[in-house]
């Protein structure tokens, strides 16, 4: 059994965004903080929740993300688990 993990989202200028806990997405996280991304399918189809990330690992919880749109410093947030604390680019 997985243990549950809180790690801390940063944004690009090192300020503290949110918490998220390592079996919800990026994006719900985001949104439980009233940050609202860019987004669509919710479901790692379209690619366009496509974020980048400085720092972090992430690990995906849907098999038929659409990795191949994506590059290698950027994630999919609606199909992303947090498994380390993340700085990511947004403008919050
Ligand atoms: S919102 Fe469509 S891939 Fe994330």
């Amino acid at each position: 059994m997985n243990m549950i993990s809180t790690h801390k989202i940063y944004s690009h200028t090192g300020k503290f965004v949110c918490t998220a806990k390592s079996n919800e997405t990026v994006l719900k996280s985001l949104l439980n903080a009233n940050i609202f991304p860019t987004f669509s399918c919710g479901s790692g189809r379209c690619g366009q929740c496509k974020m980048t990330i400085n720092k972090g690992k992430i690990e995906y919880n849907l098999t038929n993300t659409v990795k191949e749109q994506i590059d290698d410093n950027e994630i999919l947030i609606c199909a992303a688990l947090p498994k380390s604390d993340l700085e990511l680019v947004l403008s919050i």
